[in-house]
């Protein structure tokens, strides 16, 4: 079979290398196939009020380096169950998922392009259940996603993360102050881990290990007997002390849809550490800064592979499936391999070892 027209929706929080994806299966179907390309906007919404865009080479010929997506996306709106709040105060449940397909239909697309991170790739599975020819293709900052090496806007994110913590560093050292940077990471600590190696974190605490705070307190105390009265603290949103539970935005209550609105946990652990110990903490919320701007080169050129790759895919009907990286190549996994699974560190894996070998805490006692 061969592509005449096909969609590409972004789906789930944005991070850097959307665009690097939109723009490469945009030339990739307009020069290998002299395909035309539809871009449906805000996320699955767009399959619900039909709100599209053409693309096309010229259209995207500029968006290489730019940051967040040109077509718009939410981490809210699913259409299989949307949630609305009616005017008398009472939350109504929706289901458009038949709505979407007839839009999907009408556009007459010979496949759909779903990029996302694990929700959205599970709605477009669901999507692929119900006969739309969906390819996802990975993407998100937090790199949860299973079978695949990295998702795009990973790396981009460590860096971000990385800069910060090196200037957390002098500022930590000049003052001698522990100084805590909270980054992103809900389920899975891989942004924390990673840039904290990469930017010499004496403690670095992920979702996946409940920390001992007699531990973080004991590595702080042993660096300041030794003569280095500061300390770096990297910490993913999602980690939570042994016992406790996940420290969640004030605001959280209330959002209808999506997911829940985390962060705090490094508030939480200054509060913990500055009741035992007599040094000044400083806490840095890194946010959204980790998700915007300009992709790295790795994401850069990652995105557009799996852009080009995805549209052959399509090309040849290989639908219900995934393009990935696995080094050093572009594959394809089955969507239902993915569906609703995130891909957390595993403890035994050597990124962990490595961590803890050249003396990083991980709030716990080293294996
Ligand atoms: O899933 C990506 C992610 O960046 C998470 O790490 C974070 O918890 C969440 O999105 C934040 O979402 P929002 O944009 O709704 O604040």
């Amino acid at each position: 079979m061969t592509i005449k027209r096909v969609g590409i929706l972004t789906g789930g929080g944005d991070c850097s290398g959307l665009n690097a994806v939109i723009r490469a299966v945009t030339r990739a179907a307009a020069i290998q196939y002299g395909a035309q390309v539809i871009g449906i906007e805000g996320g699955f919404e767009g399959l619900i009020s039909g709100q599209t865009q053409e693309l096309t080479v010229k259209s995207t010929k500029d968006i290489l380096t730019l940051g967040g997506t040109i077509l718009g996306t939410t981490n809210k709106g699913n259409p299989f169950q949307y949630r609305e709040r009616m005017e008398d105060g009472t939350i109504k449940t929706t289901d458009y998922s038949g709505k979407a397909v007839e839009t999907f239909k009408n556009l007459n697309l010979d496949c759909l392009f779903v990029v996302g991170g694990e929700g959205t790739l599970e709605i477009g599975y669901q999507f692929f259940k119900k006969g739309v020819p969906v390819i996802g293709i990975p993407k998100t900052i937090d790199n949860d996603l299973e079978r695949t090496d990295y998702t795009f806007g990973f790396q981009t994110a460590v860096q971000v993360a990385c800069d910060a913590l090196d200037r957390l560093q002098t500022t930590g050292r000049s003052h001698d102050r522990v100084m805590i940077l909270e980054v992103m990471g809900r389920n899975a600590g891989w942004i924390a881990l990673e840039a904290g190696i990469a930017g010499g974190a004496h403690i670095i605490l992920i979702p996946e290990i409940e920390y001992d705070i007699q531990n973080v307190i004991r590595k702080i105390m042993l660096r300041k007997k030794g003569g280095s009265p500061f300390s770096i603290i990297m910490i993913a949103e999602g980690a939570r002390e042994k016992g406790g539970a996940t420290v969640k935005a004030e605001e959280a209550q209330g959002r209808l849809q999506g997911v829940e609105k985390l962060g705090g946990v490094g508030f939480h652990l200054a509060k913990q550490i500055e009741k035992q110990i007599d040094l000044e903490v400083r806490t840095t919320v890194l946010g959204h800064i980790q998700r915007g701007g300009s992709p790295n080169s790795f994401d850069r050129v990652l995105g557009t592979r799996l852009g080009s790759f995805a549209v052959d895919a399509a090309a040849q009907g290989k639908f219900g499936t995934m393009a990935a990286l696995k080094t050093p190549d572009i594959v394809l996994v089955d969507l239902k391999d993915l569906a609703g699974r995130v891909r957390t560190i595993s403890l035994d894996s050597q990124l962990i070892r490595c961590a803890e070998s050249i003396g990083i805490n991980l709030g716990r006692e080293a294996m």
